[in-house]
């Protein structure tokens, strides 16, 4: 009797101290792997960010990556009301997911404020500009995201620098379901972004992903995009959150401070 006892507390002593090695292991793995995580997300963002701005990522290495980044590529962290740069916050630690989920920096959206069903728009968030060796501006980068069917899709859009044309959109994170909406990662729906034009003579939004086709004699030809074949549902996520982020809520404000940066200045002479 005493020897099965001592058998059971020894069993229970063993799987006890299994546990604790075991727990140790993985709670220092977590720890080990923390930053590395936090390096390839980052990167994989870059990549990203290079890809749709129609730098071809997939090509260049881990370093290459992150030197092309650094050589070219500007962030800077703007605030959305204003179109100003916020020149105190550094865009390299500025996290605008973050501060979208707290109410002391980011309003509440509802009704038709909140097309891209976002709930929370930040007060600032980061942009990227792709610049020449001079500084000029090639291509600006734009954060977007919003719902499809089944997830938040979070991307970005590259515009030229007319701040009209668009040189790419993708997204590098969300749930759709692969092979209806998840065909927004599709490279040939991709590629048809480029080229298209996003504002109206006026300003205004202009940009629509159109069931059943483009009628590519249609006038709007421009304008629009080829719906995503059985899935309509992220399509118009995809319709409803380029409103969003490119109309007042979004980045109106900033795109019109910026619009006659760009835009060539009339010549003394032609004065
Ligand atoms: C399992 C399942 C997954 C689906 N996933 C998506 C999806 O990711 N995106 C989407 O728009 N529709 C998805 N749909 C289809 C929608 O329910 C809806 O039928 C579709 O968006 C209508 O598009 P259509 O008018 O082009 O057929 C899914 C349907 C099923 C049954």
């Amino acid at each position: 009797m005493s020897s099965n006892k001592e058998s059971t507390a020894r069993t229970l002593i063993v799987a006890l101290a299994v546990s604790l090695v075991a727990s140790v292991f993985v709670a220092g793995s977590a720890i080990y792997l923390k930053p590395i995580q936090e390096q390839n997300r980052q990167l994989d963002k870059q990549r990203s960010i290079l890809a749709i701005a129609g730098v071809s990522g997939d090509k260049l290495s881990a370093q290459e990556v992150r030197d092309f980044f650094n050589a070219r590529i500007k962030a800077e962290v703007v605030d959305l009301s204003t179109g100003d740069i916020k020149s105190d916050l550094d865009p390299n630690t500025f996290d605008a997911l973050k501060a979208a989920r707290d109410p002391e920096t980011s309003v509440q959206l509802a009704g038709s404020d909140d097309i891209a069903l976002i709930k929370r728009r930040e007060q600032f968030t980061t942009i990227y500009r792709l610049e020449a060796e001079d500084g000029t501006l090639e291509a600006l980068i734009l954060p977007v995201r919003g719902y499809g069917l089944w997830s938040t899709l979070h991307g970005f859009l590259a515009l030229a620098p007319d701040l009209n044309t668009v040189i790419g959109l993708g997204f590098y994170q969300h749930a759709e379901t692969p092979g209806l909406g998840g065909e927004v990662d599709n490279p040939k729906w991709k590629a048809s972004w480029s080229g298209k034009t996003l504002f109206d003579a006026d300003g205004k939004p202009n940009i629509e992903i159109v069931k059943g086709g483009v009628n590519p004699a249609s006038p709007d030809a421009e304008h629009q995009i080829d719906a995503l074949a059985g899935a309509t549902l992220t399509s118009k996520g995809v319709d409803h959150l380029l409103q969003f982020w490119l109309g007042e809520q979004g980045f109106g404000a900033y795109l019109a401070k910026l619009r006659p940066q760009l835009s060539p200045q009339p010549s003394a002479e032609g004065a």
